[in-house]
Parts: C-alpha cells; structure tokens; sequence
C-alpha cells in the first residue's frame, strides 16, 4: 500500500469551496497536491499558499491559482508532510529543505494539518537529522560552534556534491543529534545565535496528524 498516497488524498478532502490553502513540500504532500489539482479540474475554487519552488512548480501545472503568503489575509489550512512526530505531537521538518518557507506558511494558517506514514511517529524526536537554515556568511563560525556543543554538523550537499542552496539562497547545516530531549529549550537557543535563519523544530503548532499504516488511516487531533 502507497502511506504517503493514502494520506495525501484523505487530506485533500479537508479542503472546502473558496479556502485559502497552504501546500507542503515533499513526497507525501506531493499526493495532496495532485489529489487538490484534480478537484480543482472538477470545478473547487480554491487559493494555494506554496511553500516551495518544487510545489509551485507543481501546482501551476495543475491549474491550482495561487498567491504568495504576503498576498493573502490568512491561511485557513496548511498541510504539509514532517520527518518526526513526537508523541507530543512535537516535530522535525525540512529533510526536503523547504523548513523556512513551511514555518512561515504554518505561522500564518488557522490549521495546520501533517499526513505521515506511521514510520514518522517516534517516542522523541532527534534521530533525524535537524536541519538549520543559515546565511551563507558565517556559516562555518556556526558550524563550528555546533560542533563544539557536540551536534555533530554537516553542511547539506546536493547529489553533485555541491553545497545545497535553499529556495532562499541559504544554506542547511544538519544536526545528528540522535535524541532531542528538551525540544523547546534547543529551539530557544537555536533562535538566538546570529546567522541561524530558521530551523526544523516545528513545536506546538500542529492541529492534526493524519496517519497511514496498513491498517488505514487515522485522524489524531
Ligand atoms: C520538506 C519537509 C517535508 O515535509 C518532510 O521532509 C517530509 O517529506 P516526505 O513527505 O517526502 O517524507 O519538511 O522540507
């Protein structure tokens, strides 16, 4: 059974007539952005939020009107996909590199909805790895302080083996920190260190998790 599929459609179905829509980055909200498209042909009338250039890409193909997030008084619903869920409903995102752009779509939205497939829900987050987004200048300043902290850092490379660019022009350093105990007290800290742009904590700001197993889908809210 295709989880990400399953879950990217049942989330679809949360869209009703005339909403603004914030639409993920990733494979999973790949589906959610298909299954939109196709009820966008049959006539739904909504605006779509991107939160990336690859989603954009593919919502401009399927005809899906969009606007950016300056151009709209407020997002009623965002769904997108996530790397962990914490049993806290505490998450890492940004594994696709699209985590600032996703926090300030979900900042701004009503709702915000994460379809996962059940391999996503951890007890604590932290074995994936976190991604900070950071200006270019400076960047190995921080990479070295991350190292000195004992995150065990590494610039994002492209598969070319180029230093990754984020659809901002900055770049992502990934933290290995296996197990992230005190989520809010890393993100604090994370805020607060010059030249970090953004990171992959995403904390207390999901509605609900639609999860895929084999069993189906569950709604947890
Ligand atoms: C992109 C993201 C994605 O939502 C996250 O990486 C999950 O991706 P996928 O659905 O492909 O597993 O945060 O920046």
């Amino acid at each position: 059974m295709n989880l990400k599929k399953l879950v990217g459609e049942k989330a679809a179905e949360f869209i009703e007539e005339g909403m603004v829509v914030g639409l993920g980055t990733g494979s999973t909200a790949y589906y959610m952005v298909e299954a939109l498209g196709r009820r966008v042909k049959k006539g739904l009338h909504i605006t779509g939020v991107t939160t990336s250039a690859q989603t954009k890409i593919q919502a401009e193909a399927l005809g899906i009107p969009l606007k950016s997030v300056d151009e709209v008084d407020q997002i009623d619903i965002t769904i997108d996909g996530a790397d962990e869920i914490s049993s806290t409903y505490q998450g890492i995102k940004g594994g696709g590199g699209a985590l600032l752009f996703e926090k300030i779509v979900a900042r701004y939205s009503d709702t915000v909805i994460w379809i996962v497939d059940d391999s996503k829900l951890v007890k604590e987050i932290g074995d994936f790895p976190l991604p900070v987004e950071v200006i270019p200048y400076g960047s190995q300043q921080l990479l070295k302080l991350f190292k000195e902290r004992g995150y065990r850092p590494a610039f994002r490379q492209t598969e070319d083996g180029e230093r990754y660019l984020t659809d901002a022009g900055h770049y992502i350093i990934d933290l290995q920190m296996k197990k992230i105990a005190d989520p809010h007290t890393l993100a604090d800290w994370l805020d607060h260190q010059t030249g970090v742009v953004e990171h992959g904590l995403f904390l207390d700001c999901v509605n609900t998790v639609i999860v895929g197993s084999e069993k189906g889908v569950e709604i947890q809210n």
